[in-house]
């Protein structure tokens, strides 16, 4: 009987687990594990999503001398390719709370001369709430918007951009990785006592999602799209090395009993080979959706002109 309760017992608390990892991807302390994973975050995660954030990048209209934030800025992708195009006379503001991503982005800068970037060691939010308002030209977030809360992102956007400049947002979708998030799943009935901590990631469903909470009042939307990339992986090996190597599974991992991650992580290789055997292509594929928008002069505008892709 007493095995019987707590096997219920066990059951509701997995099902509460797994309902939140389901909501809310995954989340618990993002830049601890960022501060483990600087190093191979190019490699590994950068080099196939970066052709999609270079997309957006095109899309932004910068002009030289303007004051640009790269918010969650980790090793430099977008931090580099501002600093470039705003120039001498411009400055770009690199924020993040990983010193190890942050460490590396500015040895980066250094190596190609940038002396146009502030790099600034802070939670994004809190960062954006230290700013007056109207002070900087344009805000960049790629990769990241996941772990803030969107209601005080959007605000704080509105309130510091410049009318007439810009934001440009690009994020994994709720659905990115669906196959590989049904076996963490399917490995987390194996193991109803690997989370220890809560999982809270705050992903957006796609470009509308997008389009109606970063863009709906002050922000005309110029371009609004979604988009996918697949990670070429052989086996299960391949899938839990890149997932590890590219921060996709660090806050997981962050959340997980450390005790547990060997046991943990081999039966997702073995489920995970499952499939491969069964001929199961593309288990690594993010979805990811992106906004750029530019704000306006006066908000009765922006209802009238909203434009989208
Ligand atoms: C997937 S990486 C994206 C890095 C970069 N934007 C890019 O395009 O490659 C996520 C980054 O967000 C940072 N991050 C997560 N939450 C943050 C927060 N609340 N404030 C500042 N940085 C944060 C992490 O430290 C990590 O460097």
């Amino acid at each position: 009987m007493v095995n019987l309760i707590r096997s219920a017992l066990n059951s509701i608390k997995l099902g509460y687990r797994i309902a939140r990892l389901k909501l809310s991807h995954v989340n618990s302390a993002p830049t601890i594990e960022y501060n483990k994973i600087a190093d191979s975050y190019d490699e590994h995660y950068l080099k196939y999503v970066g052709k999609s954030a270079l997309e957006m990048f095109e899309k932004l209209q910068i002009i030289s001398g303007q004051h640009i934030l790269d918010l969650a800025c980790g090793t430099g992708f977008f931090t580099h390719l501002l600093a470039e195009k705003v120039g001498n006379q411009g400055k770009v503001f690199a924020v993040d709370f990983s010193s190890s991503m942050l460490e590396l982005n500015k040895k980066k800068a250094q190596e190609q001369n940038f002396s146009n970037i502030i790099f600034i060691q802070s939670d994004a939010l809190s960062f954006l709430e230290s700013l007056p308002d109207h002070s900087t030209d344009g805000v960049v977030c790629a990769w990241a918007i996941g772990f803030m809360d969107h209601r005080k992102l959007s605000q704080e956007l509105e309130r510091v951009v410049k009318p007439g400049g810009f934001i440009g947002l690009i994020e994994n979708k709720a659905s990115s990785m669906k196959d590989c998030a049904d076996l963490l799943i399917k490995v987390m009935m194996d193991y109803p006592e690997a989370i220890v901590k809560n999982i809270d990631v705050n992903l957006p469903k796609d470009k509308k999602y997008l389009v109606k909470n970063f863009c709906q009042r002050n922000f005309l939307v110029q371009h609004a799209w979604d988009g996918s990339v697949i990670v070429p992986c052989k086996n299960g090996n391949e899938v839990v090395n890149h997932l590890m190597k590219s921060g996709g599974l660090s806050v997981l991992v962050d959340s997980l009993k450390k005790t547990i991650i060997p046991q943990f992580f081999d039966k997702f290789i073995e489920y995970a080979n499952e499939q491969f055997a069964k001929g199961k292509d593309g288990l690594v594929k993010y979805e990811f959706c992106a906004v750029v928008g530019k704000k306006v002069y006066d908000t009765n505008v922006i209802s009238k002109k909203v434009r989208k892709d």
